[in-house]
């Protein structure tokens, strides 16, 4: 969903700085240690769960 969503408000002209995923779904353990939640550097039960799209959207496992 986060997929179209996105691609759908890119169309419409929303900056990807602009866009905020909210991406607890994710998460397992929430401490930093299972590696489950990362994308690229980040961690998302540190960095996030809300992430800034324009943060996160180089990362092949964004969606
Ligand atoms: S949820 Fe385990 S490292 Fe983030």
């Amino acid at each position: 969903m986060f997929k179209f969503v996105v691609q759908k408000l890119l169309e419409m002209g929303v900056k990807p700085e602009q866009i905020y995923l909210s991406m607890n779904r994710r998460m397992s353990c929430g401490i930093g240690k299972c590696g489950r939640c990362n994308i690229g550097p980040f961690y998302l039960c540190k960095d996030g769960p809300d992430m800034n799209y324009a943060k996160i959207m180089g990362y092949p496992d964004v969606f």
